[in-house]
This record gives C-alpha cells, sequence and structure tokens, in this order.
C-alpha cells in the first residue's frame, strides 16, 4: 500500500514535521510563510491532490473544502477549537476531523492569566512609559490598577468563569492561588460546577453582576455567538474587566468597544477577535484594554505537543484507523465512511 500523502497548509512546530515525514508519507506545505494565509484556490488545490488534511484554525473548512476530494481520509486541525469546521458536513461525508486538547489546557489558562494581570495593573502602558523614558520619580498614583489578590482591602476578588471546560477549570485553579471567590457557568457543565467545592455555580446573570473579573472559556456555537453584548456588558460592574482567550465572535465586539469608551466596564483583555485578524473599529485606540495576537497555546514545550498530536492524528487518519484525538467519533459507525474508506483502500489497491 502507498503511504500515502498529507497537505499541511501552514508550518507547524518541527516536532510533527519529523512523525509526519517518518511516517514514510508525502508531505506538501501549501503556504511556506507562517505569516501569510493560505490562498483558498491552494487550499482547494491542495485538498484535491491529498489523502489528509492538516489545517489551521485561521481556515474555513467548510463544505467545499471538505467535498473538493472523494478521497480525503481525515481533517487534523492544529488546535483545540474546531468551529472553524463544517462537522455536520464531514459526518455526512464520512470524513473523520481530530484536534489537539489537552496540552494546551495550561499554556492557555496561563496566558488568561497574563492578560488579566496585565489589565488590571497597566502592564502595557507601563512599559512604554518606562522605554520611553518617562519614570521620573517614584509617585503613588502612577499607574493606580485594580488589586486582583485581597490586597488592601482584605475582600477576597470575584472570578467568573464562563465555559467550565478544561481550560475554563485551569484558570480556576489560577484564582484559587489569588484566594479568589470563583463563579462558574456552564449549562453543560452543571453537575461538575456543583460538585466542586471551589468553585459556585452562578446564572450568567448573577455572574456578570458580582464579578471582578469575568474570563471566557466557552467554545464557539451557535449559542456562544454573541453571548456578551450590550445588556451583558451594561450588567457588569464598572470597576470590571473582561477576558477573553476563548473565541472573538463569543463577544459582541462593537458593543464592548461602545462599553469601554462609556466606562461601563474598567477595562478589558482579548487574546481573540471577532473578524481576526481584524479588529473593530476604535478598539486598538482605547486605553483600558490589552491585546495579544491569538497566542494562547503559544508556548514551546504546548506548540510541541500540539504538533506530536497533530501528526499522530494525521497518521491514523491517513491508515483509516480511529484518530487519537477525533472530535467527530460518531463518523466511524456510518457507512459514508466505511463506503470512503472502501473507496480508497480499492483505489489503493
Ligand atoms: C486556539 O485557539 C485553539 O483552539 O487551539
Ligand atoms: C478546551 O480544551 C476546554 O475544554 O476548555
Amino acid at each position: 500500500m502507498p503511504a500515502g500523502s498529507i497537505f499541511v497548509t501552514r508550518p507547524i512546530l518541527e516536532e510533527g514535521i519529523e512523525l509526519l515525514c517518518g511516517s514514510g508519507a508525502t508531505l506538501r506545505v501549501g503556504q511556506a510563510d507562517g505569516n501569510a494565509p493560505i490562498e483558498r484556490a491552494a487550499l482547494l488545490d491542495g485538498v484535491r491532490q491529498a489523502d489528509v488534511l492538516v489545517s489551521h484554525l485561521s481556515e474555513t473548512i467548510d463544505r467545499e473544502v471538505l467535498g473538493a476530494n472523494p478521497a480525503l481520509r481525515g481533517v487534523a486541525t492544529y488546535a483545540v477549537g474546531y468551529n472553524n469546521i463544517d462537522i455536520k458536513a464531514a459526518n455526512e461525508l464520512g470524513i473523520p476531523v481530530s484536534n489537539t486538547p489537552d496540552v494546551l489546557t495550561d499554556a492557555t489558562a496561563d496566558l488568561t492569566w497574563a492578560l488579566l494581570l496585565a489589565v488590571a495593573r497597566h502592564i502595557p502602558a507601563a512599559h512604554r512609559f518606562t522605554v520611553e523614558g518617562h519614570f521620573a520619580i517614584w509617585n503613588p498614583v502612577l499607574f493606580l490598577g485594580a488589586d486582583v489578590g485581597p490586597g488592601g482591602s482584605g475582600r477576597r476578588k470575584v472570578l467568573g468563569i464562563i465555559g467550565f471546560g478544561r481550560i475554563g477549570q485551569a484558570v480556576a485553579r489560577r484564582g484559587q492561588g489569588f484566594e479568589m471567590e470563583i463563579l462558574a457557568h456552564d449549562p453543560s457543565k452543571r453537575e461538575e460546577i456543583t460538585a466542586n467545592p471551589d468553585v459556585a455555580w452562578a446564572e450568567i446573570d448573577e455572574l456578570l453582576e458580582r464579578s471582578d473579573f469575568v474570563s471566557l472559556h466557552a467554545p464557539l456555537t451557535e449559542k456562544t455567538r454573541h453571548l456578551i453584548g450590550t445588556p451583558e456588558l451594561q450588567a457588569m460592574k464598572p470597576s470590571a474587566y473582561l477576558i477573553n482567550a476563548a473565541r472573538g465572535p463569543i463577544v459582541d465586539e462593537k458593543a464592548l468597544v461602545r462599553a469601554l469608551r462609556e466606562d461601563w466596564i474598567a477595562g478589558a483583555a482579548l487574546d481573540v477577535y471577532e473578524n481576526e485578524p481584524q479588529l473593530a473599529p476604535g478598539l486598538a485606540e482605547l486605553p483600558n484594554v490589552v491585546l495579544a495576537p491569538h497566542i494562547g497555546s503559544a508556548a514551546r514545550e504546548t506548540r510541541a505537543a500540539m504538533a506530536r498530536i497533530v501528526a499522530r492524528n494525521a497518521i491514523a487518519h491517513l491508515h483509516g484507523e480511529p484518530a487519537p484525538e477525533v472530535v467527530n467519533a460518531e463518523v466511524y459507525a456510518g457507512t459514508a465512511w466505511r463506503s470512503r474508506r472502501k473507496a480508497w483502500q480499492g483505489a489503493d489497491g
């Protein structure tokens, strides 16, 4: 049986490339420049010529892409989130889709925490001020920020976590280290939250009203799109901060710009955007934001581990074996996958 071919849309870390090459498969990278997107035509062309697609979260893997090659054996995405992939179409076409969960939980929670501290204590502005030579004298009111720990008032700050999956739970653990009172909301995790002695279940309204920091960790779905809009931002305390290291469209970014401009809330720290990589008009000019370019999992060991997982997933797809981190496991029980596999096994002869 020939070793097959894998199309990688854009570079991944070498730990993954080594595994892919070691499998004997032919490897093609669509866009070698990691800073540039792959053109749609190049993506479609790559899929047509490959047995397996390795894709990034920045690419729209819709029905057209999935349907471009009747012999496509699987899609392995270099991310935990897969809202960019049409899973319904993949199921109908019999295409397994896999992701890279777990290994990036800590790195993403760390980045969330870094954003929270950075926005509460004005770190980016303080850095600019210092390197630009404005530091003249110790000043009691210079960059006065918000307490994250109990601090001078002794009041435990309230951390509201929306989405209590692996990452939300890892953020909660970090909050415990800062002696925070932790509220959590996640309709799919109500039992886990209620059973967890370190967090309290809260309805969205209560969570928004009580939290000093609201941090989003839900996947992007039709239910979570614009979960945070004008009414939710108005429900937050004027002293509260919003942190989003999940998916941009969970927040109505236009409403957020207005909330920040009109001081409905104290600030926001974002790693993700509604129309990535574009920012909503006015967002970048605001003084009370900290903005990062979607780097939640961008820690060396984590991205290497993700690369190894994406490679193992891709190799399993290539061999028609269940991928270790398949997200649509139901596909393997369907007739579409079986007939697809029969077709390529016949072709491999
Ligand atoms: C990053 O956003 C990911 O989903 O891995
Ligand atoms: C993602 O990995 C999550 O469960 O939060």
